[in-house]
């Protein structure tokens, strides 16, 4: 075991059986936590100590899709739909950058209603009103043209979970979606010079190791700046209820090697994880992740946003969730970093507000 994990340390790369293998033999705590530790070393060399902290802004919760696993699924009509709008928005932003954050992330179903023009208006007014900042989009499958006209605006980094590399378990759980148009979105984000973010659920239904092996290795190709991984918790108001969901333990082993096989990958420690486990956020930096993304949606939408069931801190004010993660943070031995937290491929140039990338 402990071969594997150093070889995948010194060449950041496995075959698909030795992968295979670790996942399904790495059980004893030693071997464990020599993973967790070695995924810990390999981030400390690209960031060091750093957690980048993101402001996180959940906008809508109307959704036209209809994902299995998701909390407000369009089907699901026991969900109180809100929608923020620019004013509202904009006084989040507010906040968060009077808490010190230089990265907002809006997050939301796809929600029609937020047409190119509107969303170009609100990301606009962000960049006017904090040109320091960094803008994330994590708001699903849109049309080339869109992607265009929001980096034009001024987003600098754009979120699409691929949420499992398998295509027969993709289609089992997204009705009227297509594999490979998701995937053909995240090849035209990179295209349009986007940070961009993948990422997967740990514990779907039906979910083998040897899917999880193809998540690792579309990651490992296309070698995403930021990579979601959590575990997949049930709803019960969705066709998956009761079924078993991921654990703590087996996405902590997903991030480790994620972190392996993608060194310099800007990694979150989820929101999920804190739900199922007090202590998983701290567990998953001390797995390999180094961001965090407190929220910053005003307290009385917060419910409403219910991707899972006993999601945590949506009774909690901005200020209150920046504090308790950052205490989180130093405890468990890493220190905070309030800035735009760019990936080290991209830098910013701060006179034309423009990003280049620099290996390109
Ligand atoms: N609509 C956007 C999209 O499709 O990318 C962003 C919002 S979506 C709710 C954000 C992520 O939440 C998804 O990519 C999915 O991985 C995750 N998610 C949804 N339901 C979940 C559940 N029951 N448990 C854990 N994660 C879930
Ligand atoms: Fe659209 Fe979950 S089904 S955000």
């Amino acid at each position: 075991m402990r071969n594997l994990i150093d070889t995948l340390y010194d060449t950041s790369n496995l075959r698909d059986d030795q992968l295979l293998m670790l996942l399904d033999e790495i059980k004893s705590s030693e071997d464990l936590q020599y993973l967790f530790d070695r995924a810990v070393a390999k981030k400390k060399t690209h960031y060091k100590d750093a957690v980048y902290m993101r402001g996180l802004i959940e906008f809508t919760n109307y959704c036209k899709q209809n994902c299995n696993y998701c909390g407000i699924r369009n089907s699901n009509t026991t969900v109180d739909r809100y929608r923020l709008d620019k004013n509202a928005i904009l006084s989040c932003c507010k906040e968060g950058y009077q808490l010190g954050y230089r990265t907002f992330v809006l997050q939301g179903g796809e929600d029609p209603y937020y047409t190119d023009a509107r969303l170009v208006d609100i990301i606009r007014a962000i960049k006017s009103q904090h040109p320091d900042c960094a803008i994330t989009l994590s708001i699903g499958e849109r049309s080339k043209e869109s992607y265009v006209a929001l980096k034009e605006a001024g987003t600098d980094r754009y979120l699409l979970r691929h949420e499992t590399a398998s295509k027969a378990l993709y289609e089992s759980l997204h009705p009227n979606m297509s594999f490979e148009n998701r995937r053909a979105c995240l090849y035209t984000l990179r295209e349009l010079n986007y940070q961009i973010g993948a990422g997967f659920m740990v514990g779907l239904p039906n979910q083998t190791n040897e899917d999880l092996v193809e998540d690792l290795r579309f990651l490992k190709s296309l070698s995403p700046e930021m990579i979601g991984i959590g575990p997949y918790i049930p709803h019960d108001e969705t066709p998956l209820k009761g079924a078993q969901g991921g654990t703590v333990e087996k996405t902590l082993i997903l991030l480790a090697l994620t972190r392996l096989l993608v060194p310099e990958a800007l990694l979150p420690s989820t929101t999920a994880m804190g739900t199922l486990d007090p202590n998983g956020r701290e567990k998953a930096l001390k797995a390999g992740a180094n961001v965090v993304m407190p929220n910053l949606s005003p307290t009385d939408v917060r419910e409403k946003y219910e991707l899972y069931k006993d999601k945590i801190c949506t009774g909690d004010e901005a200020a209150h969730c920046r504090q308790c993660i950052e205490g989180r943070i130093k405890k468990a031995g890493f220190s905070v970093d309030m800035g735009r937290g760019d990936h080290t491929k991209f830098k910013m140039d701060c006179t034309s507000n423009a990003l280049f990338n620099v290996i390109a």
